[in-house]
């Protein structure tokens, strides 16, 4: 019997991933190496502080305060990046690259700012890039959209790539709890990242969902390009409003491509989406993709979007594509004129503007509850060509009004200027909320 190849592993980072890594590789270890070919073997693991308490444990001499001895040391096949953040994570990837080293990564923040850099490093020295746990973490987005739906061009992809906002907001529709209410309870659950805007204005999520624009469309957009709005303005008067109307609200991911025009649409906000489509369904700290391509129609891929398991179950599908490559799987050969035809290719693809959008809107608007204030509301929208298609009036105590409008067809530009308009007759008591309406085109 020929003994297997001994795959050796570095760990950058031995935290909630990091450990997931090790214990599902040791717990599956039998079967893994059985599918792979191969043994797999940790061997060096570089961590912030080698003394703190983990629930995982490993034999003290795999451990390193030197992340760049693991990078340095010619016998780790397979770099793993688990440590967060975008500078030593980008300094040690980058060298890594430079090597020819695989890497693979769950770091989002870190591919979505320096990614076009990253790939052009791996594409020039041989090096190989895998991401999978980046996106949607146990969801196998990244293989889908590469490998199994190869044959396809995107028109649509959609979809809850923030397990946080989507626990706060299912709470808060099932319970009739407030966000703030909510929140704290995702805190004490250990589900909010330690810098909170991360979760809660968005910045995850589009992270995510320009990666998979690049993945699916070759083509890199910068977060400051795209519409990128959280949850924090989200009540529960909205979700109930929503839900008469047959709506829920969910925090969307959108990529949408014009293949007349040749336009890209990416955007990141909170969204009315009819309870039928089966994403406004994907409740808690699940993730759901949805997926239309020109050959296949529409997949939907649902699943735990974070955690150790789910996301470890990525990094660990990675290490094993890594161990394919280093046994000498086929890769597709790509030569620099196909690179340039494929670079064209993207190059012709416009970034559509964040005012480009057109659709329907939901707008809550806080009025002072006297005669005839939404006959000047609508009279104010009405000069942007605003109509509504539908109109909710909840009564305060206090002698204001909040009205809950939904519009027919206008565009972003139009809703604009139509809330600035309304701000400016001074018939609002505070800042008028907008959310959008998903509806497929
Ligand atoms: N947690 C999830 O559910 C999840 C899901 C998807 C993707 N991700 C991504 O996965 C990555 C890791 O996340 P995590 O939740 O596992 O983070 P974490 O629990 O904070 O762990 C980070 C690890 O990196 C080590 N580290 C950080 N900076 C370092 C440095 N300069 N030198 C050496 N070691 C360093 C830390 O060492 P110490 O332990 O000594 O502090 C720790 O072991 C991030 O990019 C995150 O966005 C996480």
């Amino acid at each position: 019997m020929s003994e297997k190849r001994i795959i050796r592993i570095g760990l950058l980072g031995f935290g909630v991933v990091g450990q997931g890594v090790w214990k599902n590789i040791e717990n599956n270890r039998q079967a893994l190496e059985y599918r792979l070919g191969a043994q797999l073997r940790i061997d060096r693991i570089a961590v912030r502080d080698k003394t703190r308490f983990r629930e995982v444990v490993v034999p003290e001499a795999t451990y390193t305060e030197d992340p760049g001895s693991v990078v340095d040391d010619p016998s780790i096949d397979i770099v793993c990046e688990l440590m967060g953040g975008t500078d030593k994570a980008l300094e040690l990837t980058r060298r890594a690259l430079q090597m020819g080293k695989i890497v693979v990564t769950a770091n989002k923040a870190l591919i979505c700012e320096h990614g076009e850099e990253l790939f052009a490093i791996a594409r020039r020295t041989g090096g190989h890039y895998f991401y999978e746990a980046s996106v949607a973490g146990g969801i196998p987005i990244i293989k889908t959209i590469r490998e199994a739906l190869v044959a396809n061009r995107f028109r649509l992809i959609f979809g809850i790539l923030n397990g946080t906002s989507n626990y706060i907001l299912t709470r808060m529709e099932r319970e009739g709890l407030s966000f703030e209410e909510t929140l704290g309870d995702a805190r004490k659950l250990g589900y909010v990242e330690a810098d909170e805007s991360l979760d809660l204005d968005g910045i995850d999520a589009a992270h995510k969902t320009v990666i998979l624009a690049y993945l699916a469309h070759g083509k890199w957009v910068r977060l400051e390009d795209i519409i990128c709005e959280g949850i924090r303005e989200i009540t529960g008067e909205d979700i109930e409003i929503a839900g008469q109307l047959g709506y829920k609200i969910k925090l969307l991911g959108v990529i949408e491509r014009d293949f007349e025009s040749d336009q890209l649409c990416v955007r990141l906000h909170p969204a009315l989406i009819s309870e039928k489509e089966v994403i406004a369904g994907v409740d808690e700290v699940y993730n759901g993709v949805s997926v239309t391509g020109d050959v296949v129609g529409t997949t939907i891929l649902i699943g735990r979007g974070a955690g150790q398991d789910a996301t470890s179950s990525s990094v660990i599908s990675d290490i094993a594509d890594a161990v394919f490559t280093l046994q000498g799987a086929p890769e597709p050969v790509i030569s620099e004129e196909d690179e340039a035809v494929y670079n064209k290719l993207a190059d012709g693809l416009g970034i559509a503007s964040k005012t480009a959008l057109e659709g329907r809107y939901y707008l809550r608007l806080h009025v002072k509850d006297e005669k005839g204030v939404l006959a000047s509301v609508s009279e104010t929208l009405a000069k942007e060509q605003i109509s509504f298609a539908t109109v909710n009036q909840k009564e305060n105590s206090d002698g204001t009004a909040i009205l809950f409008l939904t519009t027919h067809e206008t565009s972003e530009a139009a809703i604009l200027r139509g809330l600035a308009g309304l701000t400016s007759t001074g018939l609002l008591g505070r800042e008028p909320v907008m959310i959008r309406i998903f509806e497929r085109s």
